[in-house]
């Protein structure tokens, strides 16, 4: 079942049911303000961290669901309703939520009065921006009230929710004319303040939260919007919210709009005030004279749309599948950008309270952005590796606020100092800008400890060549990739984190999965020495990485598949001698992307293994048989019911790891096909099973142990985006950034008869057509560049700004 459907042309989600079975919710905002909307007007708003500085409170784990947001109250002659259903929900008609890159527009009618309210963060501004537009469609003149409402969150978002004793007494604001100012603890060390502007004078407001509901009232039925009668409330601690009243009369025919700001302000120190108690103002001014009236935000959405149009515009296919385009085109990258501004913080699955940046999260994501926002990406890899320590193990995550190591996680997850070499790869490969690796780059943010961006990937390197256990396997730490497989962790304890615990002495557990991201991302550190001219160290890595190959092969393959891991008593993880977990599909994925098996038949009985032992309808699973009990010795996996998460849950993340697989064996039908599973816009058909949105990838699909197959969950902040992303461009349409520039791979289902890209590479744009005559999968026949034959699969450089056609012909040589 379909709530919805996509508009390609406008590049938006239109849901047409509002009952869609979770919330479906957008992304507003791009640099530092951001809020999260669903598709009844739910969510927050945020300036740059959401659990620090959060301006509007939302209610996770609520009953009902999706509580706290933008919401507008309508009151016709007593008919009361909220345009977005929600927090109403009276019954609207010819409602539509479009859900648009930025922006989102909810738009729906009753009795014959149409409201539509849009909502988006204007580029380089600190606030929301929302328009409502009234039209009396009906034959007689209406005389309607208008409400806004939102709640202030007393912006440390975790301390809002638990510290009650303090917080019901400190609230404060400030109302003059239309706008409405939240300074809750501004008096003392705040610099910042919020404020919630209209456009139209109010007949009326209130700013007390227990006022304008009511005791005892939810959103659903606040006294003053049902009464009609704004009280003029001013708060004094408990909850203070913002409402604004408005008294609109609308002939026949008649539109008007109001502009609502929702902004974040920032003061000196020393000009905080312009009175005692009262708030510097000039800032709110400023900014809400931006977005004075309808016609400034129109242009402000359109410079929007343009920055969107410049973005996507690096990368465009033209394939006859739109579910393919669009996902290529518009969602996945859209989906990326997300990721690269909210790493795995705020969501409807994340609190914004919880997670920072992840070391290895945030190494990831970048593959799926770095082609639209290069300078921002080499910043973010500083970043990232200023977290690092000098022996090249890493923070697990880091703050976004202060980018400083989080001390509370730590470290010790072996596979994360391997995933700085992928990032920096993908970026070098991207953009070719190789000085990136002499950029001085501090360990453990300490200027005095510093070292070259290069000289960081050696440390990364050599960790994993330092600690490596009784087998030469590299060991695991607290866990590799998979959070959960925590096999230095004995943990009894409901108390205490399986990742942040690891209780077992000397820690011997060894990881088949790091053995394989060495030999691949130490195979892209090797070239980078070489590049150097650092030969001898070029030459002494690749010893290391021959070395680690001839282990993983010694001790490493199980006789159908790759072994996942050995235990802390030295057993196999993931072997067909297990009762359980014979087989995982993380080391089936990363040995074969490091070529190992290519040569000698082992990938291909892997993927076969892979096939028959993990693939399911909605995807491949983690694991297989699942865990049904809890073993000590392996950790958190085993503490997830059969078919979740990652205990054999379609854990979408690792899945293009087999897809790339796939292509590199040239099975471009199965590769396809496992993409397709995973893929939402394929499957939209089944909205109401996977439950999530039909335009984002989730984290996780529920496997087929599960109780209900097919169900997704955690939308949105997952590094599926981007290896997505990187897959379905690179490996399956097969144009991918090299370090010498782009190469034509594809490998596609034999069925297909070509399909164009256009893409932008280095500065110079190049329109590639790819035609399929003798219906191949993989095989370039002849390609020409400009109308010339170009023997080389790697495309020639060219000088900024100029285009070139290029003509693939798939086949055999
Ligand atoms: C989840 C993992 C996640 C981790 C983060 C675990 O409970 O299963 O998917 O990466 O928490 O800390
Ligand atoms: C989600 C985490 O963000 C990611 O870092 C991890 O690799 C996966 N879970 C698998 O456990």
């Amino acid at each position: 079942m379909k709530y919805g459907h996509f508009d390609d042309a406008q590049r938006e989600y239109v849901i047409d049911n509002y009952k869609t079975p979770y919330p479906w919710i957008n992304y507003l905002g791009n640099k530092d303000f951001f809020s999260i909307i669903s598709n009844t007007a739910g969510g927050y708003s945020f300036y740059k961290d959401a659990r620090l500085r959060r301006l509007t409170r939302y209610r996770y784990n609520n009953v009902p669901l999706d509580d706290g947001g933008k919401y507008f109250y309508i009151n016709d002659n007593g008919s009361v309703w909220s345009p977005g259903w929600k927090p109403v929900k009276a019954d609207i008609d010819n409602y539509t939520c479009r859900h648009g890159l930025g922006y989102t527009v909810i738009k729906s009618e009753k009795d014959a009065l149409e409201a539509e309210m849009l909502f988006f963060v204007p580029l380089g501004d600190t606030c929301e921006v929302q328009k409502v537009r009234l039209l009396n469609k009906g034959h007689k003149p209406k005389s309607i009230k208008l409400f806004s409402f939102v709640e202030w969150c007393l912006w440390n978002a975790l301390d809002d929710m638990t510290n009650f004793q303090r917080n019901f007494s400190t609230g404060q604001v400030e109302v003059e004319g239309s706008v409405i100012y939240h300074k809750t603890e501004y008096r003392e060390r705040r610099n910042h303040y919020a404020f919630y502007s209209a456009s139209l004078p109010v007949s009326g407001f209130e700013t007390d939260r227990e006022t304008f509901l009511g005791m005892y009232n939810g959103f659903d039925h606040p006294d003053t919007v049902f009464d009609g009668k704004p009280q003029n409330s001013v708060a004094h601690g408990w909850s203070p919210v913002a409402s604004h009243c408005f008294d609109i009369e609308l002939q026949p025919g008649e539109e008007k709009s109001i502009v609502f700001v929702l902004g974040y302000v920032e003061n000196p120190d020393d000009e905080k005030f312009t009175a005692p108690q009262v708030i510097n103002k000039t800032r709110a001014k400023a900014m809400t004279s931006r977005y004075d009236s309808a016609e400034k935000v129109i242009r402000s959405l359109a410079e929007l749309r343009k920055y969107w149009d410049t973005q996507l515009s690096v990368l465009n296919v033209n394939h006859p599948d739109p579910r393919l385009s669009r996902m290529v085109n518009i969602w996945n990258p859209y989906q990326c950008m997300v990721t690269y501004n909210m790493s795995r913080s705020a969501s409807y699955f994340e609190s914004g309270i919880g997670r920072g940046m992840g070391f290895r999260d945030s190494n990831q994501d970048l593959v799926g952005y770095v082609h639209m926002i290069a300078e921002q990406s080499k910043q973010r890899l500083i970043d990232i590796a200023s977290t690092q320590f000098d022996d090249g193990s890493a923070y697990h995550q880091y703050q976004p606020l202060t980018k400083r190591g989080n001390a509370e996680i730590g470290g010790n997850f072996n596979d994360d100092p391997l995933w700085l070499i992928f990032g920096v790869a993908a970026y070098i490969r991207e953009t070719g800008n190789w000085s990136v690796l002499d950029e001085i780059v501090p360990f453990n943010n300490d200027s005095t400890n510093a070292a070259s961006l290069f000289e960081h990937l050696n440390r990364s390197f050599r960790h994993v060549i330092n600690h490596r256990g009784p087998h030469g396997l590299p060991l695991i730490g607290r866990a590799d990739w998979n959070d959960c497989l925590n096999l230095n962790c004995f943990s009894n304890n409901p108390d205490e984190s399986f990742q942040t615990t690891e209780n077992q002495k000397g820690g011997k557990a060894e990881s088949v999965f790091i053995a394989a991201m060495f030999v691949l991302y130490g195979g892209d550190f090797v070239k980078m020495a070489l590049k150097r001219g650092e030969t001898q160290l070029a030459a002494e890595a690749q010893k290391h990485i021959d070395e680690m190959i001839r282990v993983i092969n010694e001790y490493g393959w199980d006789g159908n598949w790759f072994l996942r891991a050995y235990d802390y008593y030295g057993n196999k993880i993931g072997s067909h001698e297990n009762e359980e977990g014979k087989i995982f599909i993380e080391s089936q994925g990363m040995c074969i992307m490091a070529g190992i098996g290519l040569d000698d038949g082992r990938a291909a009985k892997t993927l076969k293994s892979v096939n028959e032992r993990l693939a399911c309808e909605y995807g491949i699973v983690l694991n297989n048989p699942a865990f049904t009990k809890y073993y000590i010795q392996m950790g958190e996996i085993s503490s997830y019911p059969e078919g979740y998460k990652e205990n054999a849950g379609v854990f979408c993340h690792n899945n293009p790891w087999i897809i790339i697989s796939e292509t590199l064996t040239g099975n471009g039908d199965r590769a396809f096909d496992y993409y397709k599973r995973i893929t939402p816009s394929y499957l939209e058909e089944i909205s109401d099973l996977h439950r999530t949105e039909p335009y984002v990838y989730s984290q996780m699909v529920a496997g087929k142990d599960a109780f209900r197959p097919g169900e997704a969950k955690n939308s949105w902040l997952t590094g599926t985006a981007s290896w997505c992303m990187y897959t379905v461009s690179q490996y399956i349409l097969g144009i991918r950034p090299d370090f010498e520039g782009l190469r034509i791979d594809p490998c596609i289902p034999a069925e297909w008869d070509g399909f164009s890209i256009t893409r932008k590479f280095r500065g110079a744009v190049y329109h590639i057509e790819v035609m399929n005559p003798d219906h191949k999968s993989k095989g370039i026949k002849e390609m020409t560049v400009d109308g010339t034959i170009h023997r080389s699969d790697i495309l020639p450089l060219f000088a900024a700004g100029t285009e070139h056609n290029v003509r693939v012909i798939l086949g055999n040589k």
